[in-house]
């Protein structure tokens, strides 16, 4: 067997909020390969199983999670794994494979050694390829969903089949995916070819807009915006900028994230969100919605997102 399945093996690390107790089993999967082996393991043991991206988006229970947690790790992480990548050019555009581990940073910076350009948007976005398009990442310079040719899943049949673009159910930070159950094994990017320069050039504006959120272990925005406005003008206007609990704090400089400032638990970025609802709702009359997911069991259920997409979160 490729895979190596660990027992209880403690998933905050592999967050960016640097929150989560135990996985009951944990392995990694270094291609599409390795999932597959991943889920027939606990198809064959009667196991439930989750997929682990960059942990960037997502929020673990401090009781940690049962059954089987696969984390996805890129093939490009090195740079062996950068020369298997597949280039098909034709005249101004080409058609990047990427398999779903694969680091948003390093397909990018695959990008300007190729001088493709499309992405530059994904500047300062951690986690993977696969979370990405679960998610349908992406900024007001760009979405991940318009650069899909298409993806490749593995159903909940256990077949693989190709899915293409107009399928996939793109919305904002959302796709059939969150639902679906299907797992991302791989996806075909269209990019344009350009100078490395004038990508280079976009990348470090984005760099600079990028100044304006905070630095610290945190999920990126904790919520969705709202049509038309921003959950963080909402959430300063309540005046819960700065507001703790436990080791969980708004950020300060952008009211949208909230920092695990050290020994954060997930009750409490969870009463916190609660309280951004509920006094949100109290002011605007206006339901801010989760944009994480919630991997786990959760004691303190947030009523309000019952209209959440998440079909594999507990709430
Ligand atoms: P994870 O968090 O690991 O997973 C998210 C969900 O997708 C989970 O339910 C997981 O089970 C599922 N999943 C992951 N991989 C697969 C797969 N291969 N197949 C099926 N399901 C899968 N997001 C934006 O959109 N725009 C931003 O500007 C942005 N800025 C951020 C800034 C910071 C500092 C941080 C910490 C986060 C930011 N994010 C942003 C959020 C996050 O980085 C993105 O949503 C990212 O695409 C998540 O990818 P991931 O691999 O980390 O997914
Ligand atoms: N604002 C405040 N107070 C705050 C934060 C923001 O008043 O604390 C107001 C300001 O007026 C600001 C406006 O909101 O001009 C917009 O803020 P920003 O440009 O930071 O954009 P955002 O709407 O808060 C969205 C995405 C981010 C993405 C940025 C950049 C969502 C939920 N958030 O943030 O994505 O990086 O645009 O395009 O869509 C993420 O999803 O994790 C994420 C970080």
């Amino acid at each position: 067997m490729a895979i190596q399945i660990k027992k209880n093996v403690i998933l905050a690390p592999f967050t960016t909020f640097g929150i989560g107790g135990p996985a009951e089993y944990f392995c990694g999967a270094k291609n599409a390969g390795d999932i597959i082996e991943a889920i027939k393991w606990a198809k064959n043991h009667r196991r439930p199983y989750y997929i682990l991206g960059g942990g960037s988006n997502l929020l673990i229970a401090d009781e940690g999670m049962k059954g089987l947690v696969i984390k996805v790790k890129s093939p490009f992480d090195n740079v062996q794994g950068r020369r298997q990548s597949k280039v098909k050019s034709q005249k101004d555009k080409a058609k990047v494979f990427a398999e779903a581990g694969v680091n948003l940073s390093n397909l990018l910076l695959f990008c300007i050694e190729h001088s493709l350009s499309g992405l530059e948007f994904l500047t300062g976005i951690p986690g993977t390829l696969g979370g990405a398009i679960v998610g349908n990442a992406g900024t007001k310079d760009g979405y991940i969903a318009e650069f899909i040719d298409k993806v490749t899943v593995l159903g909940q049949d256990s077949k693989i089949y190709d899915i293409e673009a107009k399928q996939c159910g793109f919305g904002y930070r959302s796709s059939r995916f969150r639902k679906s159950g299907e797992i991302v094994l791989s996806a075909v990017l269209k990019l344009k070819k350009s100078q490395k320069e004038e990508i280079k050039k976009k990348i470090k504006k984005i760099l600079e807009k990028r100044k304006d959120q905070p630095k610290g272990k945190s999920a990126g925005c904790i919520f969705k915006n709202p049509v038309g406005k921003s959950a963080g003008y909402f959430i300063s206007k309540v005046g819960l900028k700065g507001k703790s609990i436990g080791g969980i704090k708004v950020s300060e400089k952008h009211a949208n994230f909230f920092i695990n400032t050290g020994g954060g638990r997930a009750r409490e970025v969870i009463q916190l969100i609660k309280l951004v609802q509920r006094k949100v709702k109290e002011k605007f009359n206006i339901v801010l919605e989760p944009e994480i997911f919630f991997l786990g069991e959760f004691r303190l259920p947030i009523t309000t997102c019952c209209h959440c997409e998440c079909k594999r979160s507990n709430l």
